[in-house]
């Protein structure tokens, strides 16, 4: 089920120049909330149907790989929500976590909201990573395909493994973000185009993916480029590969056809119904 709920900020905190990293509460909602919300009408004649929800514990329903749109507040000409991955949730504090680089008009109001403000998103949207299986797994973060690797990293620690994390940044300040992953929990490794923190050199330079056999499942995010270089080398070794897609949006509710990716089997498909997690080995791309 979809929900469409209100979040209070609890802190929007940048983290270098772009990126941000804003926690978030989900809201009861009261009758006046209640009338600044709206339901979302779609492409068409397609009127996606959701609830708009004012139990607390969604937060329990979030799955790592899936995503949540957001409603640009203040924005007249911002009217399509933005999809965002779930970086991280805490149940104990009730926080919703979302890693976000600013890149646009969007992200740059989000950029600007304040502690006390509240953002109307839909929630939960996409697939989520298949990662109960996996016994040696590898996560390769890349830019803001860093933000669903961290709650992934968790919710695998939970089940008693230690995954491997590989984080990739242009510089030492692209990583930043690294301080949200538990290095009790998982084996945090760096690397930065200019060799200011971890090793020096792209993601598939690293001494990890020199021997990628020390893995069972390969799980990726990051830029187009870099998620098919990795695709490239696991599917020459037989590693499975799980890539999670970026590819624009606009409804985020399989509705408007805006983000459909190429597959070998089952032609166009929905990034943000059927993925935005594919078994790389499905993409035509
Ligand atoms: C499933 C999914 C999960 C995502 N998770 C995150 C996340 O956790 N953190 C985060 O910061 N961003 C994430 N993104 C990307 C984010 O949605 C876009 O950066 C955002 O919508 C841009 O909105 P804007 O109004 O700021 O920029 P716009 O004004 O709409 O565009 C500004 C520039 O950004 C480019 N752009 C817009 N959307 C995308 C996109 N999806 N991929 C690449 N370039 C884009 C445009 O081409 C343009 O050059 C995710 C996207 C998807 C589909
Ligand atoms: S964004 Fe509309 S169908 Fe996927």
């Amino acid at each position: 089920m979809k929900h469409q709920a209100l979040f209070e900020i609890i802190e929007n905190r940048p983290l270098t120049g772009e990126d941000f990293l804003m926690k978030l509460r989900p809201q009861e909602v009261g009758a006046t909330d209640a009338g600044t919300m709206r339901n979302q009408t779609l492409q068409g004649n397609h009127v996606e149907q959701h609830q708009i929800s004012n139990n607390t514990d969604l937060l329990e329903e979030l799955l790592p790989g899936q995503f949540v749109q957001v409603l640009i507040p203040h924005s007249s000409d911002t009217f399509l929500r933005r999809p965002i991955s779930i970086c991280d949730v805490d149940l104990q504090y009730r926080l919703l976590y979302l890693y976000i680089k600013k890149v646009g008009k969007g992200t740059a109001e989000l950029r600007k909201c304040q502690r006390g403000e509240k953002l109307d998103i839909l929630l939960p949207l996409g697939n989520g990573f298949k990662y109960e299986q996996s016994r040696r797994p590898l996560l390769l973060g890349g830019g803001v395909g860093i933000a669903p690797m961290v709650y992934l990293s968790k919710k695998i620690a939970e089940n008693g493994i230690r995954p491997t994390v590989l984080l990739a940044g242009k510089t030492a300040e692209n990583l930043t973000v690294r301080s949200l992953f538990d290095t009790e929990k998982c084996d945090l490794q760096l690397c930065t185009d200019d060799g200011s923190l971890g090793e020096k050199g792209m993601i598939t330079q690293h001494s990890l993916m020199q021997k990628p056999t020390d893995y069972d499942t390969v799980f990726c995010c990051g830029p187009t480029p870099m998620m098919k270089a990795v695709a490239r080398m696991m599917e020459a070794t037989g590693i499975p590969c799980h890539v999670s897609l970026e590819n624009h949006m606009a409804c985020g509710v399989g509705a408007c056809l805006c983000c459909v990716t190429p597959t070998k089997a089952h032609g166009n498909q929905c990034v943000c119904t059927e993925g935005p997690v594919f078994d790389s080995k499905e993409l035509a791309w």
